[in-house]
């Protein structure tokens, strides 16, 4: 049989022949320093406790915390997002605990920097492990989260993160003014250097339900929704106004949440603002990928598959319950 050997006169297989040439021709690169390690810290644990829906991931005790930390910057991963599992008699309507200067968090994230000078904390503000009814602010007479009423309220807790020694204040709650009440205060208290990651275009996602599990909010939620301040899963218009907004109003990096589901809105947030762009895999989609890999359905390299897409889509730094085991690898 005669075969043609000049059509095709293009051939991009030529480019993939070795893995030599595929490596030289990668146009994204996944790096240690891409990767932020969430880890849950809880009040009045000692040693780990198990996460059920979030196989191999643990609550930590406050003993403990530095053990696991070490683990992580040994693999030369650079950031830990941290969030509290708060005691149960803490948590009130309104979230007092939160504005807390001495609160438990506050409290680990001092141990932590004194003992990690150099590891970037980024902490959360919102109401949500702080409240009876879980969500992420204060509630007005017909049950919504009152928007003006919640500021005050955030503004507070930001203030006491960043007394406390974190690098990085995220607010995840949604309220419309948020970073500008957040930035007004931290420059008059003159943390003019405390940077602020916005959750900006954060969607009213189910792919967060492991995450209540972990915090332990799941039972004071139960089957509400956060629909009136997260975003809606359908809208790509609003994210970019919502990103435009916060960064007027004083962030200095934004993020996108969920992750895989949203890589269009990752694209289009980084093509059209260029400022740095973070996106978060959430508990939902760690779960599904572990659980998938655990049972044998998948191979664990869909793991590096779903991180370098975000990077390909544009993302800066991705926060991901994955990070600590992919480091090990990718060193
Ligand atoms: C709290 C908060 C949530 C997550 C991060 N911060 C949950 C929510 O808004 O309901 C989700 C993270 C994850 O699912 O991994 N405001």
């Amino acid at each position: 049989m005669s075969v043609d050997r000049n059509f095709p006169s293009t051939r991009l297989r030529r480019l993939r022949k070795s893995a030599n040439l595929r490596a030289m021709l990668a146009e994204t690169q996944l790096t240690v320093s891409d990767l932020i390690q969430p880890i849950f810290i809880k009040e009045n644990l000692s040693g780990r406790e198990a996460i059920k829906t979030m196989p191999g991931i643990d609550r930590l005790g406050l003993d403990i915390v530095n053990e696991e930390i070490d683990d992580i910057i040994q693999t030369g991963i650079k950031s830990v997002a941290v969030f509290p599992v708060i005691d149960e008699s803490k948590k009130d309507e309104t979230g007092a605990q939160a504005a807390i200067e001495e609160n438990f968090i506050n409290g680990a994230i001092r141990n932590i920097k004194e003992s990690y000078p150099e590891l970037v904390v980024i902490a959360d503000v919102a109401l949500d492990p702080y409240t009876t009814h879980g969500h992420d602010g204060i509630l007005n007479e017909t049950g919504d989260v009152d928007n003006d009423l919640t500021l005050p309220a955030l503004r507070d807790q930001a203030l006491g993160l960043a007394k406390a020694g974190t690098d990085i204040i995220a607010p995840s709650d949604m309220m419309d003014g948020r970073i500008k009440v957040i930035r007004d205060a931290l420059e008059q208290n003159d943390f003019v250097n405390t940077l602020i990651l916005s959750y900006a275009a954060k969607y009213s996602s189910k792919f967060y339900g492991p995450f209540k599990d972990a915090v332990e909010s799941a039972k004071f939620f139960g089957n509400k929704t956060k629909d009136t301040y997260q975003m809606p899963i359908s809208n790509i218009n609003e994210a970019l106004q919502e990103v435009a907004m916060d960064i007027q109003e004083g962030a200095d990096i934004v993020m996108v949440k969920p992750g895989m589901p949203y890589l269009d809105v990752v694209k289009a947030v980084k093509d059209e603002f260029l400022i740095p762009t973070f996106v978060y895999q959430v508990s939902g989609e760690y779960s599904m990928l572990q659980t998938a890999i655990n049972e044998g359905l998948l191979s664990k390299e869909v793991i590096i598959e779903s991180l370098l897409a975000f990077k390909r889509a544009g993302a800066d730094c991705i926060l991901t319950y994955f990070a600590k085991d992919v480091a090990k690898k990718i060193k």
